[in-house]
């Protein structure tokens, strides 16, 4: 195949066949082959499985450049964000496309601070939940109920308005659902919200508050939930944002593709990692610390372990995110007096494996896993519950993906495959069989 850069094609030919294929260049220079014709005008249809090679769509939002380590939310660098921005100003510039000013962040903020209660009778779902449930199965399941306490958010023709109502409740209700979940776990009466709060202020006093007393925010823990909020806001077409929007493309409601956005999400090779590295971190210093036996068992291909928390599928360099997640653990564990042996074994781990020929030579680096659950556990968040903040960060982002795809009125998503099973063969008797 050769890529014509005179009338941006590129020509297939295959057996007897020859195709045009109509070549999208994007913004940031990303070049892709338009291959939606491919099998009416070839009878061929592609292969790749996981989809490594395969852009599903074109989209505004977030750029990255995994060979040079960049993430740009709306053309604004995640670093810049981190520093200069609240959790609440990223949210709007994901969800409507640039940073708002002052009276637009108000009107998101006091809108979205209108609706965090959820339904006393959502409330008592809870009850019905096994004690010591994961956080992740719960806060999925709530996710879908909201699409039933709002029916209208079930019609797929709703005025724009309509959308930026279940927006604004999804985004204020859900951390209101996921520290019940924690709350549900500890045994603890609900906290219900302050809306005097800000957002991530909003969060810990729901987690941690009891009503038998006064809670005292901590500005450095504060601080660092809000970077850390941002810095999951949203990342392209990973697996958890594939999700939504292919369930969204079915026209299912905000709230249920959400919900598939965190099923998705829980599993330990995307954001149940953050939850796997403690784990893992963990279980090498119960073991007594033999760095190098854990780093061989990662590299043995007869060993089903691998180093949680290491590679990506787009960034075989640094990802820009890990590295200022790591500054930031340093940061948050001095200021509040912390020594975490955790974290010693994780730099010593990272040191380690870096200097090794097989993690070198396939790209594989710290990821926003690696170091984030660090940072959670220094918070007093449980382990349980890491998975739940990745969500938290990750609504705006799964949101901004869902309403990019409804507006550019995408279709359904629909993949093909190429079949390798039986060919047509008669039903013998049962007693032939
Ligand atoms: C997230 O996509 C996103 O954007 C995701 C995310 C987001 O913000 O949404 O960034 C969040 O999910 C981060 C990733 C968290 N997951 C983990 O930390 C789990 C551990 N990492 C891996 O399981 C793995 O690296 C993946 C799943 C992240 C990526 O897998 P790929 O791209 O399918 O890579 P691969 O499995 O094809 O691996 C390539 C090679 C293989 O070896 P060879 O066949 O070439 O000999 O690298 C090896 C793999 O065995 N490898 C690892 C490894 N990761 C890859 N070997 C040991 N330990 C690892 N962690």
């Amino acid at each position: 195949m050769n890529v014509d850069t005179m009338t941006d094609t590129a020509r297939l030919t295959f057996e007897d066949k020859e195709v045009e294929l109509p070549v999208v260049r994007g913004s940031e220079g990303e070049v892709g082959l338009d291959i939606s014709k491919l099998r009416a005008q070839t009878g061929l249809v592609t292969l790749d499985r996981g989809f490594k090679n395969t852009g599903s769509t074109t989209s505004g939002i977030t750029f990255l450049n995994g060979e040079e380590g960049i993430l740009h939310y709306r053309g604004y660098s995640i670093e810049d964000l981190a520093e200069n921005a609240t959790f609440m100003e990223v949210a709007y510039l994901l969800v409507y496309g640039d940073l708002p000013d002052a009276e637009r962040l108000e009107w998101f903020t006091k809108s979205i601070s209108k609706h965090t209660l959820v339904h006393e009778n959502m409330r008592r779902f809870f009850d019905a939940f096994p004690m010591g449930a994961h956080p992740m199965g719960m806060l999925s399941s709530m996710a879908s109920s909201l699409s039933t306490f709002y029916p209208d958010s079930q019609n797929p023709n709703r005025s724009v308005e309509d959308i930026d109502m279940t927006i604004h409740r999804l985004i204020a209700k859900l951390p209101t659902l996921a520290a019940q979940c924690y709350k549900h776990n500890m045994g603890h009466p609900t906290c219900y919200p302050a809306n005097d709060l800000s957002y991530t202020e909003n969060f810990l006093y729901m987690m941690f508050g009891l009503p038998t007393e006064d809670y005292e925010i901590d500005p450095v823990i504060d601080d660092a939930i809000n970077k850390l909020l941002i810095l999951h806001a949203d990342h392209e077409q990973n697996c958890s944002t594939s999700t939504v929007r292919i369930v969204g493309s079915s026209q299912a409601n905000l709230y249920s593709s959400i919900s598939a956005g965190i099923s998705a999400l829980w599993g330990p090779l995307h954001g149940g990692a953050n939850q796997a590295v403690i784990e893992m971190l963990e279980q090498i210093k119960a073991d007594g610390g033999d760095l190098q036996k854990w780093i061989d068992k990662a590299k043995d291909k007869t060993d089903s372990f691998r180093l949680m928390g290491f590679g990506h599928r787009v960034y075989k360099n640094f990802d820009p995110r890990a590295r200022i997640i790591k500054k930031s653990a340093d940061e948050v564990l001095a200021k509040l007096g912390i020594n975490d042996p955790v974290l010693d074994i994780a730099k010593q781990l990272e040191a380690v494996a870096l200097e090794d020929e097989y993690f070198v030579q396939r790209g594989l680096y710290p990821n926003v896993d690696f170091y984030s659950g660090i940072i959670y556990r220094a918070l007093g968040i449980p382990t349980e519950m890491f998975t739940v903040m990745f969500a938290l960060g990750r609504l705006p982002g799964w949101i901004a993906q869902w309403k990019e795809m409804t507006e550019n009125g995408e279709p359904i998503g629909r993949p093909r495959q190429i079949y390798t099973g039986h060919t047509e063969r008669p039903v013998q008797p049962l007693d032939q069989r």
